[in-house]
């Protein structure tokens, strides 16, 4: 049986761990060439450099192979339909990592794919970057259980794969937005189930200070998301007041850890000059996406029925 990662929720809270220890293990001490003679297509609508380059890097570093298809090379769904391009995509590789406008264009490829379809961000969510993210909270602060994101901005796909890894994980979640940017409603109403069996919590709120104060992380993304750029005045004038600053972040705890998945657009979400603070771990969260991913491949090409289950 293939498994597939559409949502951070196709995996529980032992996999997440497994997932994390390997990481670290692969980091540390680097990766045998486990997917000698794979290939992972790389089939995205949207651009990409992070992740792009850490899922073709992997593979490579894993002894695979990694093959980018162009939004202009497939058309998904315009050129062909999106069934008949995983029913062919299956026949030459192991893996589809997809980047696409739609959850549902996910869920067709899994539907019709024989391999394992990995989402690389769609309009929902994006699981690779919250377990990369998780890993380097982790790598941070030695646990995870117990601590507080507080999660300042827009309710992206990035923050709803993270408030439902943090609640499958014992955390606390605060996200501030203003009224109308919230999280997604299926998302907030699992995560609230989630929290209920591992003692996490969730907080809502339109106050930026609020949501910040005695965070153990702080935490933001853009403003307007790809496919969002007709909205950028009106997202502008929106979330002015919700810029993560040294004001904001002097509300958090000391030891505050500063978390953006780039790309950054600095002045807005982010103030100027605020990625190089030592406060920030931005690039150890971009690097982190390598071997995190690495231990993704591993377990969904070689052995998706091993550990956590
Ligand atoms: N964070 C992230 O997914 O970056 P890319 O859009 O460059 O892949």
């Amino acid at each position: 049986m293939k498994k597939d990662l559409l949502s951070i929720s196709d995996l529980n809270r032992k996999e997440i761990e497994y997932l994390m220890e390997q990481a670290r293990r692969m980091k540390r001490e680097g990766s045998p060439p486990l997917l000698s003679g794979k290939t992972l297509a790389l089939l995205f609508e949207k651009p990409s450099l992070r992740t792009r380059a850490s899922f073709e890097i992997a593979m490579y570093q894993l002894g695979g192979h990694g093959i980018y298809l162009s939004p202009e090379e497939v058309s998904l769904g315009k050129r062909e339909r999106v069934a008949d391009v995983a029913r062919v995509l299956s026949r030459y590789v192991d893996a589809i990592a997809a980047r696409t406008f739609s959850q549902d264009t996910l869920h067709i490829l899994a539907g019709h794919s024989s391999v394992p379809v990995i989402n690389g961000l769609s309009d929902l969510e994006h699981p690779c970057q919250a377990l990369s993210d998780l890993f380097t909270i982790y790598e941070k602060k030695g646990r995870l259980t117990g601590l507080t994101v507080a999660f300042i901005g827009d309710g992206t796909n990035v923050a709803n794969s993270l408030l439902l890894s943090a609640c499958q994980l014992g955390m606390t979640f605060h996200f501030a937005s203003p009224p109308g940017y919230d999280v997604n409603e299926k998302v907030l109403n699992q995560g609230r189930e989630f929290a209920a069996l591992s003692g996490g919590q969730i907080r809502l709120t339109n106050n930026p200070d609020e949501a910040a104060r005695d965070a153990d992380i702080i935490y933001t993304d853009v403003w307007a998301s790809m496919g969002q750029e007709a909205e950028v005045e009106k997202r502008r004038l929106a979330f002015s007041g919700y810029q993560v600053d040294n004001k904001l972040l002097s509300l958090a705890k000391g030891d505050v850890l500063l978390m953006h998945p780039l790309p950054a657009h600095h002045g807005e979400e982010i103030s100027v000059g605020l990625l190089d603070d030592p406060r920030s771990v931005v690039f150890d969260q971009a690097e982190n996406r390598l071997h995190l991913q690495k231990a993704l491949l591993v377990k969904l090409l070689l052995n998706p029925k091993v550990s956590g289950k």
